[in-house]
């Protein structure tokens, strides 16, 4: 196989997990590596946070051996609590700093990070240029294909970003504006590939082998990145891997498969978050695990009001039996 690097850190594979608000926590990364996701991302991580030292964000960076590689995702708007942040960075095990220039949310562009950042690409080399003089690790940036459909600047973007010391770009196909509609406009990604000599990893509406297969064969992108697609679904990764390694398309898991994970995923989930929030988190998650699924509306109602593993589990058991007395196929 193919190894990708990233600087100085050896990326196994072509399938990496994308960074998620609320979504990739320490669970969720551990899962993703071990169904074969080759990196994984913190959620976003505020700069000025760090710098102030809020337990919650701590906790966000709090890292684990299994996991890696790993990239801590940084996000933030003033040059000075940036490279403040980088070098907190510094101390822990991640093994890249990435930069979220991508996130269109407005609270964040209020604060001048995110996508932001694809506005002014000169006071953005600047940063750039700081965050990697002050990181150790290597620096990767996410980015869109630019602000909105009248500015579109990802070609400029990407060789400038070259040129300022990052090794590596993500680029979801989509501008700022377009938040998560519309098609990807994977052409762009094409282009980027030719013009600069970092990896170039491709990025948007990833849901099966064949969206893989199309992003890769179609821009060249050196590895492609999957969000929602894997949410609830981690055997997306696998299922990839083994489609690039042989030509082989492996079965869907079955329901139990998925069930047992959705489990094992609030269990874990409990040990390090606590069971209130854990269980309160899981009930977003355990849609997602339970898409497709027969009859399962009602069981996803009684699942946002448990408040405990045992009940969450108890209402998991007695699906299952259903499921097994009514025989459904798959
Ligand atoms: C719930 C949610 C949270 C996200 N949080 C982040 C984030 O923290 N950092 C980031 O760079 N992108 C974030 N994204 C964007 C994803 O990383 C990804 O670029 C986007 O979802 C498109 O990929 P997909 O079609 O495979 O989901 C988020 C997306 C979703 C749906």
């Amino acid at each position: 196989m193919r190894v990708l690097k990233i600087g100085n850190v050896e990326i196994k594979g072509k399938v990496i997990c994308a960074p998620m608000a609320g979504i990739t926590n320490l669970v969720y990364r551990k899962i993703a590596r071990e169904y074969g996701a080759s990196l994984v991302y913190t959620e976003m991580i505020s700069d000025k946070a760090l710098c102030f030292q809020s337990a919650n964000t701590y906790e966000m960076i709090k890292l684990d051996k299994k996991e890696h590689p790993v990239a801590i995702q940084l996000f933030g708007g003033e040059k000075e609590y940036l490279v403040k942040a980088v070098k907190i960075i510094n101390e822990t095990e991640a093994d890249i700093l990435d930069i979220n220039m991508g996130c269109p949310v407005l609270k964040v562009l209020k604060s001048k990070a995110g996508s932001y950042w694809l506005k002014d690409l000169e006071d953005t080399k600047d940063k750039i240029e700081a965050i990697v003089k002050a990181s150790t690790k290597p620096v990767t940036a996410k980015i869109r294909l630019g602000y909105d459909e009248s500015n579109i600047n990802v070609l400029e973007t990407v060789k400038m970003l070259e040129k300022a010391g990052v090794q590596a770009i993500c680029i979801h196909a989509r501008t700022r504006s377009q938040l998560y509609r519309g098609k990807p406009q994977l052409e762009y990604i094409k282009k980027a590939k030719e013009i600069v000599s970092i990896p170039i990893i491709g990025n948007g509406d990833i849901k099966t082998i064949d969206d893989a297969i199309a992003m890769l064969e179609y821009t060249k992108c050196d590895a492609i990145m999957i969000g929602r697609g894997a949410i609830g679904n981690p055997w997306l990764f696998t299922q990839i891997n083994h489609y690039l390694q042989t030509k082989e398309r492996l079965k869907d898991p079955t329901y139990f498969e998925k069930l047992e994970l959705c489990l094992r995923h609030a269990k874990e989930m409990c040990e390090i978050e606590g069971e209130k929030k854990a269980i309160k988190q899981m009930r977003t998650l355990t849609c997602y695990y339970l898409k497709g699924m027969p009859n399962s509306i009602s069981l996803k109602n009684k699942i946002n009001k448990v408040e405990t593993y045992i009940e969450f589990a108890k209402l998991i058991y007695n699906y299952e039996k259903e499921l097994e007395e009514e025989k459904w196929k798959q």
